[in-house]
């Protein structure tokens, strides 16, 4: 049986920094207020000149270059976006020509926060059938297209950046162990975009607090592990509210969890990647150690990946 893991990341944000005291200029609302229900401070925001694609290509370059591969070795690329440049081509096929990946096939996956997680997923399965032997997965959002800037309700929460992992073959007992990916598309009128986002704060949260828990556990079952054998927890950062609670779920201290929320608010399917590379780079990730990842988001959708860092 192959394995696959992760063998190299990368990220982007936008230099451009909004903090809440910004947002306290253009809207009715306070740098305490979002402070407190979200643990947000401030966010990433791209330029007119940075569109998604282009955030994805610099993750993704890093990415690569960090696998130590070359982008002809490529088998597949998946984007998890809800915020491509244009229904099609896709951001994965605008990629697939930038990176000069000439052997890939490429597609997008939209299953919002959640995207990430269903990208990992799809790779390692493609990866343990023998079929591909490398595949690039990208999580990225230019959220600040579809905020409707006038509603309090969804602006302060979001933000842009991009995230990338390249996966590939790894040695026995590490790599993806198992994930756990999930749907409840009657709660699609919780989260939707028309040309905005709209969202329903409170049913989104219940949803979000019991799935992202159950989640995790249900991922550690499938690994045939228990909660004592996770050393790091990955949370979707889109409230430390929510994020605390899987963390509690799982009993971990806090210094085992993920906190990037506060320097770039929801950046939906880049957000766990954006934070992967960050634990990686602060040392906080070491081989051998047990990930869990776990996201959730607009369709209703969830998804959790655990797995064994290393090569
Ligand atoms: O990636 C998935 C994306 N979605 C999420 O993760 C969202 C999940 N939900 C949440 O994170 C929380 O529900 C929110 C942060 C969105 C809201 O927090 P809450 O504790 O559920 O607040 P609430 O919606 O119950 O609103 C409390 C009050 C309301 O005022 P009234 O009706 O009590 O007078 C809101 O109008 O806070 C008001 N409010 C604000 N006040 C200042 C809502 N947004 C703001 C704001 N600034 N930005």
């Amino acid at each position: 049986m192959l394995n696959a893991g992760i063998i190299g990341v990368g990220r982007y944000v936008p230099e451009k920094v909004v903090k809440n005291t910004d947002l306290e200029k253009i809207m009715d609302t306070s740098d305490e207020w979002i402070r407190t229900r979200t643990g947000i401070e401030e966010r990433r925001i791209a330029g007119d000149d940075m569109d998604t694609s282009d955030m994805a290509f610099e993750a993704a370059k890093n990415a690569i270059e960090h696998a130590g591969i070359s982008p002809k070795e490529i088998d597949l690329i998946l984007v998890a976006t809800v915020t491509p440049d244009q229904p099609f081509p896709t951001v994965a096929c605008m990629l697939q020509d930038r990176l000069g990946a000439t052997n890939a096939a490429a597609m997008d996956i939209s299953a919002a926060c959640a995207g990430f997680m269903y990208g990992l997923a799809t790779a390692q399965q493609f990866i343990v059938s023998g079929t591909y032997r490398y595949v690039l997965v990208v999580g990225v959002e230019k959220l600040s297209k579809i905020t409707d800037w006038s509603d309090r309700n969804t602006a302060v929460l979001f933000g842009d950046g991009a995230g990338a992992a390249v996966v590939g073959p790894v040695s026995e007992g590490r790599g993806i162990l198992a994930f756990d990916l999930g749907a409840d598309g009657s709660g699609g009128k919780y989260l939707y975009q028309d040309r905005y986002i709209h969202m329903n704060g409170r049913e989104v949260f219940k949803f979000a607090v019991r799935q992202m828990g159950e989640s995790c556990i249900r991922v550690i079952e499938k690994a045939g592990l228990s909660k004592e054998d996770v050393d790091f927890l990955i949370p979707h950062q889109a409230n430390i509210r929510i994020m605390e609670s899987a963390r509690q779920r799982l009993e971990l201290p806090v210094e085992k969890m993920s906190k990037t929320v506060h320097k770039y608010g929801n950046t939906s399917a880049a957000s766990i990647p954006i934070s992967l590379v960050e634990e990686l780079e602060a040392g906080k990730i070491k081989d051998d150690q047990v990930i869990v990842m776990v996201g959730f988001g607009g369709g209703l959708t969830w998804g959790a990946v655990l797995l064994r860092w290393g090569r």
